[in-house]
């Protein structure tokens, strides 16, 4: 599709993972993706990656200098932004009992009050040029929680909270709001969650491929879709389960138990 021909699309955590990959596929069709991370060598791997013109800026999302200072320098380097993709993010699988409360907030810091950041500064260029895009990175753990993600689920239900109430608010501006909520997929996230490996084991049937979920990303930044859940069964039965969540946990509840 030609819509993303030369649209700037500014990406958070695009060091790896799918933000790195779906900077590439954009950069494919035409876009010019801003990429911006904490880890300078591994973001320069990933412009190394990219086709045509891109941006690329060190940028810690906890950091509002920075965050202001970045997205201001993008915004006169590029001349516009249509597209903010709010992505950075982490997780740690832990028991509530044994997770310390540093854990809690910090997480929040990131997934959350990240997107708070960059969307709070990024709105007035898109108002002023009447218009843009910003696409949150989810997660199904939005939508369901299960053992072991007390403190990452509450994030990604913060983000899905923050994102609804977006999407009304900034019709009249022109701004679309979108979420992506994946399960989950088979990149860096997964080691720093759970570094025994005992949930990637288990789920590792059903995994979803980074290519693929940047792939519906895409499609969302093209279609301005208002939220997509992959893979889309999993949304089914998330649905399922908040119609009848005791009965659910009577027949799910093992599985939603695999940390
Ligand atoms: P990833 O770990 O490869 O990518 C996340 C990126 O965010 C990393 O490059 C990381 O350095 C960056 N990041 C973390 N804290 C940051 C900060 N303070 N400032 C700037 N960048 C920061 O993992 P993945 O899977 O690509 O994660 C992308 C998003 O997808 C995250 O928001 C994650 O929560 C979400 N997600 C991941 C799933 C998975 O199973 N991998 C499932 C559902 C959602």
């Amino acid at each position: 599709m030609q819509v993303l021909q030369g649209k700037i699309i500014f990406i958070t955590g695009a060091a790896s993972g799918i933000g790195a990959e779906t900077a590439r596929q954009l950069s494919v069709r035409g876009a010019i993706p801003i990429i911006t991370g904490r880890n300078e060598k591994k973001l320069k791997d990933t412009a190394a990656s990219l086709r045509g013109a891109y941006g690329c800026y060190k940028m810690d999302v906890r950091d509002q200098d920075e965050v202001s200072e970045v997205i201001g320098r993008a915004a006169s380097d590029f001349g516009r932004i249509d597209v903010l993709l709010n992505n950075a993010g982490y997780g740690l699988f832990e028991s509530f009992e044994e997770a310390p409360l540093s854990h809690f907030s910090e997480m929040m810091d990131t997934n959350y009050m990240g997107i708070v950041r960059c969307t709070k500064t990024i709105l007035p260029i898109m108002r002023n040029q009447g218009g843009g895009h910003i696409v949150n990175v989810a997660s199904m753990a939005g939508k369901l929680s299960t053992a072991k993600s007390s403190g990452y689920a509450a994030t990604k239900h913060a983000v899905l909270g923050l994102t609804n109430a977006l999407r009304i608010e900034l019709k009249p501006l022109g701004i679309a709001v979108s979420a992506v909520n994946p399960g989950p997929i088979d990149t860096p996230f997964l080691l720093a969650a759970d570094p025994e490996g005992t949930y990637a084991n288990n789920v590792r049937g059903y995994m979803l491929k980074p290519d693929k979920v940047a792939e519906a990303i895409v499609r969302v930044i093209e279609r301005r879709t208002p939220e997509v859940d992959l893979p889309w069964s999993a949304g089914i039965g998330i649905r399922l389960y908040g119609m009848a969540p005791r009965f659910a946990d009577k027949v799910a509840g093992r599985f939603l138990n695999r940390k």
